[in-house]
């Protein structure tokens, strides 16, 4: 049976260590800890532990282990899959905020040494600040933070790029599930020392132990960019303007999105000050350009895409914004997709992706099928169809009772995942495992890779008490 508060011989120690902004037993505190963004998930925690710095964050590790308590790692809670919340009761939260130290910006190595707690967004403006770029964007950055980036592989608009979060990762302190800690903060291009424990902890969504520091990869300043909000009249039309973009001067795009007629409809009527600049379309194409390098003309090359996409009919309408103000205002109406979504109701995620080519396959084959299981149902696709990934997701019916529909998510998650799979696709992209998606795992990874994570897994963490309830089955 968990415990139903912290053992008193654990919170007196705890007290001790982390002092009273360290340790928060309040439920106020518990219950924000233990609910999820999406609110599929709620468990309060015993506690929530927020350490000041990676020595105190070991020493909790320690006596939670010592006394049996499992651990949840938590940054900005802004997980899809419920990975940052516990997976039941008696657990502890150790939260990264008080970790929110940028340590250095070195313009020269092109690297950034950052504390586990610092949001994306921040450590985007301390590049920037810099004159340098640090190239991950996603629309919770605000909020998510450095070690749930890491942590969960981030994806986002500029994978199509820079790659993913682990493509940045240059070195890594962490502390393992036993309070051990292992110090990899190197900042080297090159470096071939046996298995690489870094990329082992990315992705891992802290099961294998807790990230406190890493040292990113940072990009060039960008110098220039262009951005337009494009109507197409179908998705294979977007994918033919995302291939002419890529063929005309495939070093110029930096992000390119898509966004279905429904999804914008909820976003023009739930988020205040959004402004659709063209005429309401089926489908939108968002295509951002940009550059490092002095005296391009990027205009041009929109420019010229846009008038051959407009003459025979590949776009429909567009415009380009004239302006930083109008370029925000454009990503606006893409950032807030989730947020629409989630003030609309209740909704299944399925955040898939399929070999670029096959995205309109998969809408079309999807729609139907979802369809045909639940009448009324609300397809609400958009996201980041340069890199085949898509996020397919479906509202409840108008009227329709929230939480009956929710309960059908398995049955339209692997309707989903069916046609995925048919299409050599992978049923999580960019949100990860958590303990949303545990029970495709065994269907969708079994055999020697699942077995082979259950090995590195037990060898890492052989109490089971780090992050128990995610990722494996
Ligand atoms: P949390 O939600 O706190 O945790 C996520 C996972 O990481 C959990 O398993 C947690 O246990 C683990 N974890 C957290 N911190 C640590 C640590 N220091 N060490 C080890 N493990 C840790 N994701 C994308 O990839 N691309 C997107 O475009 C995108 N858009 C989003 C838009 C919105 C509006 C929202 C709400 C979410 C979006 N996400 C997206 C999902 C989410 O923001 C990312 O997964 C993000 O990386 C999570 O960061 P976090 O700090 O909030 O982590
Ligand atoms: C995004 O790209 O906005 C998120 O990953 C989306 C989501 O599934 O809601
Ligand atoms: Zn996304």
């Amino acid at each position: 049976m968990p415990a139903l508060s912290l053992p008193s011989a654990l919170a007196d120690a705890l007290s001790t260590l982390l002092g009273p902004r360290g340790l928060l037993t309040d439920a106020s505190d518990t219950d924000t800890a233990g609910q999820d963004w999406r609110r599929l998930y709620h468990h309060p925690p015993l506690a929530v532990l927020r350490p000041a710095d990676t020595a105190e964050l070991a020493a909790a590790v320690r006596l939670c282990v010592a006394h049996g308590v499992a651990m949840t790692p938590q940054g900005g809670n802004t997980s899809m899959v419920g990975g940052g919340v516990p997976s039941g009761p008696g657990e502890v939260v150790i939260s990264t905020a008080r970790m929110n130290h940028i340590r250095s910006v070195d313009p020269v190595d092109m690297t950034m040494t950052l504390e586990a707690g610092v949001t994306l967004k921040a450590a985007q403006d301390a590049a920037v600040a810099a004159e340098c770029l640090l190239p991950l964007s996603i629309s919770s950055e605000g909020t998510a933070q450095i070690g749930g980036v890491l942590a969960t592989n981030a994806g986002g608009n500029n994978t199509v790029r820079y790659g993913n979060a682990r493509d940045l990762v240059l070195g890594l302190e962490a502390v393992l599930p036993d309070g051990t800690i292992w110090n990899g903060l190197r900042r080297l291009r090159k470096d071939n020392t046996g298995y690489c424990l870094r990329q082992l902890m990315v992705g891992a969504e802290g099961t294998l132990g807790i990230i406190t520091t890493a040292v990113l990869k940072l990009a060039p300043a960008l110098r220039q960019r262009e951005s337009a909000l494009c109507a197409v009249p179908s998705t294979e039309a977007a994918l033919a303007l995302f291939a002419r973009f890529q063929r005309h001067d495939p070093a110029a795009l930096q992000a390119f999105e898509y966004m279905g007629g429904p999804g914008m409809e909820l976003v023009m009527r739930h988020i205040p000050g959004a402004v659709l600049p063209i005429a309401p379309a089926p489908h939108y194409a968002l295509v951002d350009l940009a550059t490092a390098r002095a005296g391009s003309d990027l205009r041009g090359v929109l420019e010229t895409v846009l008038e051959a996409a407009l003459e025979d009919g590949t776009v429909t309408d567009a415009a380009i914004a004239e302006s930083e103000a109008q370029r925000l205002a454009i990503w606006k109406l893409r950032e807030e997709h989730a947020e629409a979504q989630k003030r609309e109701g209740a909704s299944v995620k399925n955040d898939v992706s399929v070999p670029v080519s096959r995205v309109p396959e998969l809408l079309r084959r999807g729609q139907e099928a979802v369809a045909a299981l639940i009448p009324g149902v609300r397809c609400v696709a958009f996201g980041h169809i340069g890199d085949g990934n898509i996020h397919f997701n479906f509202e409840q019916p108008v009227g329709a009772d929230g939480a009956a529909f929710l309960a059908r998510d398995h049955e339209i998650m692997d309707a989903v995942g069916e046609i995925v799979r048919d299409l050599d696709g992978s049923f999580s992209a960019e949100h990860g495992v958590g303990q949303l998606k545990p029970y495709m795992m065994p269907d969708w990874r079994g055999g020697a890779e699942l077995e082979a994570m259950r090995r590195i897994k037990a060898a890492m963490d052989p109490a089971g008490l780090m992050n128990p309830g995610k990722v494996l089955p």
